[in-house]
């Protein structure tokens, strides 16, 4: 997608937290003419997503995951969109847990990763009980739902994850439990037979590290 800008305008910064980005310029600067996309009722967009030819952007907001045809430079245009919200029930639930309903209980996507040639990954927050699904990348349509995403995606909205997938299989960095107090790096969706893994804590991942190298240094030096 060379020489394409885009700007999401209120859809993105929706987390006032980050940095602001590296490289700015003015709006309506003839320098890099911006392309404007702002559709109706779409909400916290929380990630993006470039397709490997560049010519679809998907994008994760609340309750939703869009696509968008972005391969001409003057025009973005929505593709699809898929809707994804928990029920009343769910909503109450969460409620019932402490939560505020429209703030905290929406499903905020917080992973879109893609999975294989066809379809993409997604986790959300789901009324602070993840879910994830495998999403037909073309039509947008779910195929296969969990309401299973503990360790996957975090149960807050505002708390800080990262996913990525490598060859089909998913790593993930988050806090994995409702009070967003226990952090957890793992692996999903493991390939050739092997099992999952995770690491419960930070701090016994580094302290393993730690102890690794020891025993590697003190084999290096008996030898
Ligand atoms: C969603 O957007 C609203 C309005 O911009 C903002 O007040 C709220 O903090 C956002 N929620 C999350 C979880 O980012
Ligand atoms: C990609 O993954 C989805 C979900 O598991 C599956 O339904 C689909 O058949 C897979 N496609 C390919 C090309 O492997």
């Amino acid at each position: 997608m060379p020489g394409l800008v885009l700007l999401l305008l209120g859809l993105l910064g929706s987390s006032g937290s980050l940095p602001p980005p590296r490289i700015s310029f003015p709006l309506n600067s003839t320098d890099r003419p911006l392309v404007h996309f702002s559709p109706p009722g779409v909400h916290n967009t929380t990630t993006l997503l470039l397709s490997d030819d560049g010519s679809i952007l998907y994008v994760g907001a609340r309750d939703a995951v869009l696509s968008l045809d972005v391969s001409n430079r003057d025009v973005i245009s929505l593709k699809n969109k898929l809707d994804w919200s928990p029920s009343d029930g769910e909503l109450q639930e969460c409620e019932y847990k402490g939560k505020d309903k429209t703030v905290d209980c929406p499903n905020f996507i917080r992973v879109l990763q893609p999975i294989n040639s066809t379809h993409l990954y997604a986790c959300g927050s789901f009324a602070y009980n993840p879910h994830d699904a495998f999403i037909d990348a073309d039509s947008l349509s779910m195929v296969q739902i969990s309401s299973k995403a503990k360790g996957r995606c975090p149960f807050s909205p505002v708390q800080r994850s990262s996913a990525i997938t490598v060859d089909g299989e998913l790593f993930t960095g988050t806090m994995s439990d409702f009070r967003g107090v226990e952090p957890l790096i793992s692996r999903h969706f493991s390939k050739d037979g092997r099992p999952d893994v995770s690491q419960d804590t930070l701090t016994s991942l580094l302290e393993g590290e730690r102890s690794a190298l020891l025993r590697t240094h003190q084999t290096l030096s008996v030898d």
